[in-house]
């Protein structure tokens, strides 16, 4: 008889991995039976979250590239201290500094089907100075990313800032946003006109909506692929609700032949007449959880 085989134990724990990404910087590898994320050092940027057994529910643009000074299009970038242009100053690059510049990890945490990793970026000198912002991405089977942003300075400050979210979508004609309808918001494409939602936010046409408000969830439903995404946020005044449409994308140069077709930004934010006033001292958290069905 031979001895009776051991029972295999199943290993639920998450891991986090920093490894050398092909597309040219370092990046957090956040695994656990229920999926992967990979979160890059530059910009703090989520690139890639796959949960077990689907597609990636984030849109990555194929030109991405980690060891250039532009913008990683895709993935989640931080737009932070400032949302858009800067109030002041147009000479400020568009959507803040955090997104092109380098983090620190300084805390991770794995356990059972968990990983989360948290990096930070203190910036001193230029126009974040005395500001500090802390991310932590978790994975389970959702996706949850906090934003803290401490005001480390002697005066009051104006924060705006987006978790600005690119949702891959099999069709953006057959995609739509439920959880906004009877909302105002500010249409972008035409001089900030304030205009009211109705029904779901359907996409035909290039748009740039600032929605005031964010709804407890919001769900992405994608015709094309059947998946539906939900978006939950905390700390968030705004939801921006942006796709570029063919013109703008062609212009914009890094969306590849038909990326704005498989794309739409849902954006948790502070934007618009919801900025954030931080007092010395204070911070501020700006949150979302995402989850599939
Ligand atoms: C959105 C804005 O959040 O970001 C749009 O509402 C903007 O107006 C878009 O075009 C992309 O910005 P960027 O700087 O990444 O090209």
């Amino acid at each position: 008889m031979h001895p009776a085989a051991p029972s295999p134990t199943i290993n639920r724990l998450g891991r986090v991995t920093l490894v050398e990404s092909p597309l040219g910087g370092t990046v957090v590898e956040l695994t656990t039976p229920s999926g992967c994320a990979i979160v890059a050092l530059k910009g703090a940027q989520v690139l890639s979250w796959t949960p077990t057994g689907q597609s990636d529910v984030l849109w990555l643009s194929p030109q991405a590239r980690l060891d250039m000074p532009k913008a990683v299009r895709g993935g989640i970038p931080i737009c932070w201290p400032w949302f858009g242009a800067h109030p002041d100053d147009p000479a400020h690059p568009s959507h803040g500094v955090a997104r092109t510049a380098l983090w620190q990890a300084t805390a991770s945490d794995a356990g059972d089907d968990v990983a989360a990793i948290t990096l930070e970026l203190a910036s001193s000198g230029g126009a974040a100075d005395g500001l500090h912002a802390r991310l932590t991405v978790r994975l389970t089977t959702n996706l949850d990313i906090a934003l803290t942003t401490t005001n480390t300075t002697q005066q009051p400050v104006t924060l705006t800032q987006a978790l600005h979210t690119y949702f891959a979508v099999g069709d953006i004609e057959r995609a739509h946003v439920e959880g906004l309808d009877g909302a105002a918001y500010l249409d972008q494409l035409d001089g900030l006109a304030r205009k009211t939602q109705s029904g779901p936010v359907t996409f035909a046409a290039e748009t740039d909506r600032i929605y005031l408000g964010s709804p407890p969830r919001l769900t992405i439903a994608d015709g094309a692929s059947g998946r539906a995404v939900h978006i939950s946020g905390q700390g968030s005044t705004a939801t921006v609700v942006w796709n570029p449409w063919a013109e703008k994308s062609a212009r914009l140069g890094d969306l590849g032949s038909d990326g704005w077709r498989r794309m739409l930004c849902v954006e948790t934010a502070n934007a618009g007449p919801g900025a954030i006033q931080l007092q010395p001292g204070a911070h501020h958290t700006l949150a979302a959880q995402f989850s599939i069905t």
